[in-house]
This record gives C-alpha cells, sequence and structure tokens, in this order.
C-alpha cells in the first residue's frame, strides 16, 4: 500500500529564542551549589519558570520551597533568578544561612536603581505585572507601601503620587516592549518631571525575542511559543504575535501540549522559546512536526546574543555540573 505523502510545512524559527544570559547563570547556580555542598540545596520558588528545568534539577538534588521557612538552617538555600524582597536574605542572615543569590544582574540593576531613587527620596512607579515574583522582589527594596505598581496605560492614566515633582519609575525586565513604551509616554506627559532609566529595564533579552518574533510572524498560518504558563516574557511573546497579525499564536510547554486540530492545514508555522525554555523543547516541537508534515527549517534572525554574567563569588571554584 502506498501511504500519502505528508502534507508540506516551513517551520520558521526565531533567532534569539530560549535561554537568556541570566537564566542559565541561574541553573548553573543550583548545579554547582549541588557539586560543591552536595544534595539537598534548597532552591526558594522556581529557579526560572520551566518544569522541564526544575524537574531535572530536582532529579539531581535540589529541593523547591516557596518559603524560607521551609529551609532548614543547616543547608544552603538558593533565590531565584527572578529576585526576591530585601527580607528575604536578611531572614538568612538572622538564622545563619548559607545563601546563594541567582538574581539576575539585570533584575539587580533594577534593584539598585529603586534604592537609589528612594535614597533621594523619590517616590517610585513600577511597571509591571502584579503578583510576579520579580514584582514582589523589586517591591520589596523599598519600605512597604513606597512603591506605586501601574500595570497598564489606563493605570498610568490615574495612578496618584504624592508629589510629582519628587518621582521615579522602574520596570519589570521582561515587558512588552511597545505597551511599556506606551505606558511611560503617558506617566511623562503626566509627570513631566518623572525620572527614569534611558529607555526602560526591560532586558536585552526580552527585547531581542520580541524583535525575533515581530521579524518571524510575517506569512505564518501559526505561532507556538515554547514557555510555561506562569513565564512573563514567554506570555508577551505571544501576545506580539497576536498583535503583529497571527491571531493563531500558542503558548506550549512542549510538543505533548500541541493541539494538532489546531495545526490542520497549516503551510508555514513560526516557533520561538521564552527565555526559560531549554532547546531540547523546541527540537521536540519540531520532531514532532516532522511526524506529521514534510518540513523545512528556516531561520529568522535578528541579532546574536554573547552576553555571559560572571558567577557569585562563593561558587567560583565549584567545578561545573558533568
Ligand atoms: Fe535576566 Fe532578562 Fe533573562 S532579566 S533572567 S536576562 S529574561
Amino acid at each position: 500500500p502506498t501511504t500519502a505523502p505528508l502534507p508540506p510545512l516551513t517551520i520558521a524559527l526565531a533567532g534569539p529564542r530560549g535561554f537568556c544570559a541570566g537564566v542559565d547563570r541561574a541553573i548553573q547556580i543550583v548545579e554547582r551549589a549541588l557539586q560543591k555542598f552536595g544534595a539537598p540545596v534548597y532552591v526558594r520558588h522556581e529557579i526560572v519558570h520551566n518544569r522541564f528545568v526544575v524537574d531535572s534539577l530536582r532529579a539531581k538534588g535540589a529541593v523547591f520551597v516557596d518559603d524560607l521557612a521551609q529551609c532548614p538552617a543547616d543547608r544552603p538555600v538558593i533565590f531565584s533568578a527572578h529576585g526576591v524582597p530585601k527580607s528575604v536574605p536578611a531572614a538568612a542572615e538572622a538564622r545563619r544561612m548559607t545563601w546563594v543569590d541567582a538574581t539576575c544582574p539585570l533584575v539587580s540593576k533594577v534593584h539598585m536603581e529603586a534604592e537609589r531613587h528612594a535614597e533621594d527620596h523619590r517616590q517610585l512607579i513600577l511597571i509591571g505585572h502584579a503578583g510576579h515574583p520579580e514584582v514582589i522582589g523589586t517591591m520589596g527594596q523599598v519600605p512597604d507601601g513606597a512603591m506605586l505598581l501601574v500595570e497598564t496605560v489606563a493605570d498610568a492614566e490615574t495612578v496618584q503620587p504624592q508629589d510629582p515633582a519628587a518621582l521615579a519609575y522602574v520596570t519589570q525586565t521582561t515587558l512588552s516592549v511597545d505597551e511599556t513604551a506606551d505606558i511611560v509616554a503617558v506617566l511623562r506627559r503626566r509627570f513631566p518631571e518623572i525620572q527614569g532609566p534611558r529607555k526602560e529595564d526591560i532586558c536585552y533579552a526580552t527585547t531581542n525575542r520580541q524583535a525575533a518574533v515581530k521579524a518571524m510572524v510575517e506569512g505564518c498560518d501559526a505561532v507556538l511559543v515554547i514557555g510555561a504558563p506562569n513565564s512573563s516574557n514567554s506570555k508577551r511573546l505571544v501576545e506580539v504575535a497576536r498583535n503583529a497579525g497571527c491571531s493563531r499564536s500558542l503558548l506550549v510547554q512542549r510538543a505533548a501540549d500541541i493541539d494538532w486540530t489546531q495545526m490542520d492545514g497549516i503551510r508555514r508555522l513560526g516557533l520561538t522559546a521564552g527565555a526559560s525554555a531549554p532547546e531540547l523543547l523546541v527540537e521536540e516541537v519540531i520532531d514532532a512536526c516532522r511526524e506529521r508534515f514534510a518540513v523545512t527549517l528556516e531561520h529568522v534572525s535578528v541579532t546574536e546574543e554573547n552576553v555571559v554574567f560572571k558567577l557569585p563569588a562563593i561558587l567560583a571554584d565549584a567545578p561545573a555540573a558533568e
């Protein structure tokens, strides 16, 4: 019997995609801490928002907890890439724990900006999404209630700072570049004296991944973004693809999540991955497509990334994971 030939499918792969330098560093920190201290090593919050990454570190001896109180004082604890309120390392110090901070250096930079504005007696506005651990961490750099959260253009239109002449803003690192520009424009119009970063605090990885999606999306019948439902930068990639005109843009954790009925009849698929999604999951999706389509790969790259962050001093001598 002859089998029908598979329908053709071009997969446009966005570049850059997947792991950023902050995620790569955070994973290395957990792996090296396991080498240096042995298991178990505790990790407060998912080290990065990806179940696959978390499960593989758990298999090596990492224990993930929500709260520092769940960690025994005699085992090392690592703080996730998203950053933590100042109260968290302070509590670890008080219990004389060994702690390692895996906060991305680009998030720490925002923390330092916030601190500087607070020292200069400026009230702070944080542009970000309520409840995200990075937002909780950044708000926790200044005393409770000292930072106002603005999530949308509508919030920016109504926020009421105490003194518009003594005001500054910082942002979450994984926001939509376009939406944030609109929010900043409203704040600048309403509060001409507001101080802020030269552009915004959105990191290079977020910016590049969004630009790559915009370059890739043209002509795509569907877009798949590999990432976790709680991953801010991944969700933004889906929005960017939709706003660029591809209504069939979906977030999937891995190949097994794909609803193939939604892929019926497509000829061109855009594929990218959030900053916490391993390349292995991209390959898995391509392989799953190859079972159903005659796949041609096309690389749509907007820039090369070569950012690498140093490890914390406490782990500089620890061997790399095998
Ligand atoms: Fe850091 Fe940006 Fe990645 S803030 S963790 S480089 S997404």
